[in-house]
This record gives structure tokens, sequence and C-alpha cells, in this order.
């Protein structure tokens, strides 16, 4: 009896977890290859997906949306299918479940590891209790140009930031799901800002820039990463041994797996790397591509070339072991269903309003020179008189979404002119929508400029739709589009003080506003707190803190702008016409890298480090005063650089090495203790090794990329 009761038990039990390599060993060919494929359904999983669980023939499923959905699949494949393992759900998670957070990007300028870290958690949290175990994030792109739509769901142009902050969101997230890493490698230097364009990349870049943040990423034990569709210099980065072999596996001593994007598998067909399906299949697979995503190639045409040997039994192998050690740590085997509670909704808004409210990004505040207020800054605003809302954005639910958000919905935002009518009760609040984001027609121009003229101040928020942002989103003007700047302009020209409040995906071309309108709050798309966030912050109740994550150019022609370039050997001097510049416009950015205002000032003084001298296993500390010189309390994101002044490769004018988030109360002054470790000076020798080569290093600390005190130090021997 008791036999029979531990065989039952036995039988029930889907696999002993703790041994992978007999239950590979009880796979057939077909079985194996299955694990590999990952396909999308739509919503729910479709009857031949069901029939493809049930035959072993699938890996995972994505885009199965709600437990209810989840629930009966994963019970085919754990009680149906002939080996009963368990399936991966995945999705797109990439700023929130339903409670959408600020765009990553957005989100990168807080500067703030810990607020995305909460972020994530919280995204993950919510999408677990929907059925899903892995989300495709974070995405720790390095993106030098705004063109590039996807610019807006990555933390900008800043390898250090973006490292911090893909450890973050892996930490995040892996509370409760698996994390990916995308898209490896190289997938934001997209030429021309085109999408899905090829790259040119020097081995040295894609080590020193586009690299660290997945490294980063496999360090804080992301589960996957997902393989880009671009290639590299020639070799597509879906079937690249060098960069997910030698690179990912042996130098980094990643034991997770890699999944291809979206048919980027298939697409090895039209880079003009493979002539046919199997081809494709068999260079991904044997580049270290282990799940197949959507091209189903694998699970269709790689069993002959397994079964001749062209492909050996150990590149299967070693992948599928790798998906079913990612299963098993996850507690599929265990508990295949993952029944989870969301956080609860006040929880989540709580938290997404916080975030937002650190995520905007105050580019200007200048007297606007009338009246009474002639002197003092435009914002914030006082709750008395006449508040002209106005623009094409000030009361649109969809677009605070952004792109990619998942399940979000339009009737969970609170629009900018919800947010301030809700907190400025004491005041009289006028809208007009103006004109729509990319209408031609002047129409609604009218209504506006009367609007602004009732008004003691015009809040105008202009900027994208969201979804002219994000995959397949390149743009190749900047400016605000349709006529929204002619609106501006003519709402200025009432002569009523303009507050410009902006929505958009990525950096703008504003030139006219930057010279003509006295303040411009950067809100990016915050999400469903976004109206809140943005009127805690032009009322005052929130300081605001955050700071450019990327450059913001002059003109197009300046791109790419990035504040981490070469000297060249001819660096721009305007007193000699053969020096690097333009003849039209002014080398430097209209906004530059980790720039942002306050309420109130910051002043820095008395930097000094705690060495002259170091080795570079030694860690140099640069401590630096910072004082709140203003009247209100505020947070100041301290930021420290380095440039290594001479070595045997010519080292960038700048890079970011450590930043702080300070509090300051007015009057405060504090001093302020920066690390930096010297191995992380490091730079790709004329050897391609990592070196950290003796000679002076400058370092400057202050408010952004092109400000600071300074002060040196030698490296020794
Ligand atoms: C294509 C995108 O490039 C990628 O980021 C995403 O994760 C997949 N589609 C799946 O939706």
């Amino acid at each position: 009896m008791l036999r029979i009761l531990l065989l039952a038990l036995f039988l029930a039990t889907p696999v002993a977890a703790q041994n992978l390599d007999s239950l590979l060993t009880r796979m057939t060919l077909e079985e194996k290859l299955g694990q590999l494929n990952l396909l999308s359904a739509n919503g729910r999983a479709s009857p031949q997906q069901m029939e493809l669980v049930r035959a072993g023939k699938l890996g995972g499923l994505f885009n199965v949306i709600g437990a209810e959905n989840t629930t009966p699949v994963q019970r085919i494949a754990v009680t149906e299918s002939r080996l009963k393992i368990p399936l991966l759900f995945g999705l797109d998670v990439i700023h929130g479940y339903r409670a959408i957070f600020p765009i990553p990007l957005a989100e990168a300028g807080t500067f703030d590891p810990g607020a995305a870290e909460a972020t994530a958690r919280a995204a993950g949290q919510e999408a677990a209790a929907f059925g899903i175990n892995w989300t495709y994030a974070p995405m720790v792109d390095i993106a030098r140009d705004p063109r590039w739509g996807r610019i807006a769901e990555g933390s900008g142009e800043d390898p250090y930031l973006g490292s911090a902050l893909a450890a973050a969101r892996v930490r995040g997230f892996q509370q409760s799901i698996f994390a990916t890493a995308k898209h490896f490698a190289g997938y934001g230097a997209a030429e021309a800002g085109r999408d899905y364009n090829e790259t040119e990349i020097s081995q040295r870049t894609m080590r020193e820039v586009y690299l660290p943040p997945f490294k980063a990423a496999v360090d804080a034990g992301v589960a996957s990463l997902m393989s880009a569709f671009n290639d590299i210099a020639g070799v597509p980065a879906s079937g690249n041994a060098w960069l997910t072999d030698t690179v990912l596996r042996r130098e980094w001593g990643f034991t997770g797996f890699v999944v291809s994007d979206w048919t980027s598998v298939a697409e090895l067909i039209p880079h003009g790397v493979a002539g046919s399906q199997a081809e494709a299949g068999r260079r991904a697979l044997t580049a270290g591509v282990d799940m197949d995503m959507q091209s189903s190639i694998y699970v269709d045409s790689l069993a002959a070339l397994v079964s001749s040997n062209r492909i050996p039994m150990a590149v299967v192998d070693s992948a599928v072991m790798r998906i079913l050690r990612a299963k098993l740590r996850l507690g599929l085997f265990r508990d295949p269903y993952r029944a989870r509670t969301a956080p609860a909704n006040a929880e989540l808004r709580t938290l997404a309003r916080r975030v937002a409210g650190e995520s905007i990004v105050l580019l200007k505040n200048e007297p606007a020179g009338r009246g009474a207020a002639c002197c003092a800054p435009t914002l914030p605003l006082d709750k008395a008189g006449t508040i002209a809302v106005i623009g094409p954005l000030a009361d649109n639910k969809e677009e605070p979404l952004g792109p990619w958000h998942t399940q979000g919905r339009a009737e969970d935002v609170v629009t900018v002119l919800q947010g301030i009518r809700s907190r400025a009760s004491g005041s009289q609040v006028v809208y007009a929508q103006g004109a729509g984001i990319e209408d031609t027609s002047k129409a609604g121009f009218a209504a506006a400029v009367a609007a602004a003229r009732q008004a003691k101040v015009a809040i105008l928020v202009l900027g994208e739709r969201g979804d002219m942002s994000g995959e397949a989103a390149s743009r190749s003007s900047l400016g605000l589009p349709g006529v929204q700047e002619q609106l501006l302009e003519a709402v200025a020209a009432t002569g009523t003080p303009v507050v410009l409040v902006l929505m958009n995906g990525r950096p703008l071309i504003l030139e006219w506003a930057s010279d003509h309108v006295p303040a411009i709050v950067e809100t990016w798309f915050l999400g469903v707190e976004a109206g809140n966030a943005t009127a805690d912050v032009l009322f005052g109740d929130v300081n605001p803190s955050g700071r450019l994550p990327v450059t913001f150019p002059r003109v197009l022609g300046q791109i790419p702008l990035y504040y981490n370039h070469r000297n060249t050997g001819r660096p721009p001097d305007p007193n000699n016409k053969y020096t690097s510049k333009y003849i039209d416009v002014p080398v430097t950015p209209r906004y530059p890298f980790g720039f942002g205002l306050s309420y109130t000032t910051f002043a820095y003084s008395d930097l000094r480090l705690s060495a002259a001298r170091a080795r570079a296993s030694d860690t140099i500390t640069a401590t630096v005063t910072v004082t709140n010189s203003g009247s209100r309390e505020g947070t100041e994101v301290v930021q420290l650089y380095v440039r290594d002044v001479v070595a045997s490769v010519a080292r960038p004018v700048r890079e970011l090495k450590a930043f702080r988030r300070v509090t300051l109360k007015p009057g405060e002054s504090r001093a302020v203790d920066l690390r930096v470790a010297l191995r992380d000076l490091a730079f790709y020798g004329l050897d391609m090794k990592p070196v950290v080569e003796p000679g002076t290093f400058r370092v400057y600390v202050g408010s952004n990329s092109a400000e600071g005190l300074d002060a040196s130090f030698e490296c020794i021997p």
C-alpha cells in the first residue's frame, strides 16, 4: 500500500526538480527543441498553441494576459505533456503592469537607483499576480541619438548611470519574476537613429559604452538576456558568437539563458548571413542564442541538422539545460502556477506619484518680467488668480502612459488639467486645447489665446504622442509636432507669462521655447500619476530634483551629441577657424547631460581628494561642501566626473563615475563624500585589455556634466 502511495506521489510530481540531467536524458530531440521555442499569444493561448504545449513543443509563451489565461495552459504543460515541464510566461513589463510608472528614460533622471528598484519591484509583483513570471525588461541599451524612438525605454546616454539602474531594476523585478536585459548588444547605436538599422561599433566602444549595463545586469543575477535585431559591423547580434559566447558566457560567466528578439533568428536571412531557415537557426543556436522568439525555426527546422550532426547534440543540450535550470531557479517545477497577490492600488499610486515627481526636470525658470512679479522666477506658482491650461496634452488621458504601457489604461491617468484643478482649488482654471498633437489646423488658437488673455499665467502642455517614441518610432525631426510651436508662440504673444510643460519620450529641439519662454518643465511620460506629480512641482509642493539622463541638442545637425566624447586633436576654439566645430551653430548642447534646476540654488565649495597619489587598487574619496544657497529645502544630485588626461588611448573629456542625491534645508551645508575605486577608471588599452594607466586624473564635481569644481590626483604604478 505504501509503495503504491509513493509511486502515485512520484507520478504526480512532474519532475524530480533536482535532477535536470536525468530529465534531459528522457527528452526526445523534438522535446528538447520544443523547450527552445517561444511564441507570442494574443491575450490567450490559441488552440494550436495549446496543442504545441501538450506535445512538448513549446518552452514558453508571452502576451498571455491574466492568470485566468496562464493557468489553463500551465495546467496542460504540467499535467498533460509527456514530461510535465512548466512554461515560462513572458511579457514586456517595461514601466509598470497596470499601474504605469514613468518611462525608464524619465526615471533615469531621478539618478536614484532606489526609485528604479522600487518601481521594478512593484511592477514585477503586479505582473506576477496576473500570471507573468518573466519580463522583457530592463532595456539597458545606451542611446546617444534622440531620433531613435527606443531611447524612451532605456536610461539614456551614460554607461555608469545606465549600469546602476540596470542592476537596480534587475534586483527589483527579480524579487518576484525573471528579468531580461535587452537588447544584447549595441541596438541603441542604430545608424541615423533609424530603428533596426545597422551599427558600426568599435570593440573598445562596445566594451566601454554599450556593454557595461549588461555586465551590471549579469552581476546582479539577471536570469536572461535578449539578443538584439541589429548587426554590429556586419555580424548580426542574434548570430554573434563573440557576443553571446565569448563575452557573455566565457568572460562574464553568465549562466542564465539568451532569448532572441522577435523573429531576429529568421531575420538572419534578410541580414544576408543565412540562406535558409535552417542555416539561420544553426547560426543563432551555435552562437549561443538559446531560445527562439517567434521564428519557430529551432523547433521546425533544426532536427535534421542535429540528427546529421551538423549541429552537435551538445549545443542543443546546453541550451535546453539553461532553460530548465532557469525554470528550476524560478521555482516553476515546485509551484508552476505561482499564485501571487498584487500590491494594493493605493500603494502603487503613491509610489508612482513619488517617482514621477522625482523624474521631472526643471529646464528653465526665469522671471516672467511682468508687473509685480518682474523679478521672481516664474515657478513655483501661487494658487491665487486665473490659470489657463492649454495644449493637446493638457487633458489627455492616453499619452501620459507613454510607449509600451502593457496593461495601462487611460481611465487610470490623472491629466495635468485634473492635477492642477484638484490642487488649485482657490483659483479659477480655464482650459483650451488649442490644437491636436499633430494638427496642421490653427482653428483652436483663438480660444487658447483668449484663455491666456484672461489668466495670470498660461501653462502649455505640449509634446509628443506616447507612440511617437518606443519601437519603430524613429523621428527625423525633433521639434514639437504639428502646429504646437506656433500655438506656443501665439500664446506667448499675449504677454501672459507662459510655463511650458513638456511630455515626450526623447530629447526635443527647443530653440524658440528656450529663448522666449520663461519656464520649461520636462515631464517626459510620467504614467498614471502624471497630472498630480506635475501639479506637485508647478505649485512647489515638490521641489524638482530630476536631471537630464541625456543631452538636449540645439539643432538636429549636432546629432549625435553626448557629453562623454573624446577631445579631438583640434578641440573647438572660437578664435581658430580650423578647429572642430560648426560655422552655423555652437558645438555645445542646449541642455547638457546631468542638467536640471531646482526652486532653490546650490553652491559648491572646498573640493578635496582623500589622496594626491593613489594606486590602481585604491579608492579615492572626493569631498565637496554643498550648500543650499536659496530659500527652500531641495535635493541636489551631486555628480562626479573623471578625465584621464594622458593615456595610451584617447579618453573622453569627462566620464560620470559617482553621484549622490543630497537633500538640504535652506542655508544648510554638508560635506558630501563621493568614492571612486580606481579600478573603475580602467579603459581598454591598445591590447584591448582593461588597464588603469599611471598618470594624472582630473576630477570634476558639480551639478551637471558641463560645470563643476575640479581637482587632480596621480595614479602611481
Ligand atoms: C520586440 C522588441 O524589440 C522587444 O524589446 C520585445 O521584448 C519583443 N518584441 C517582445 O515583445
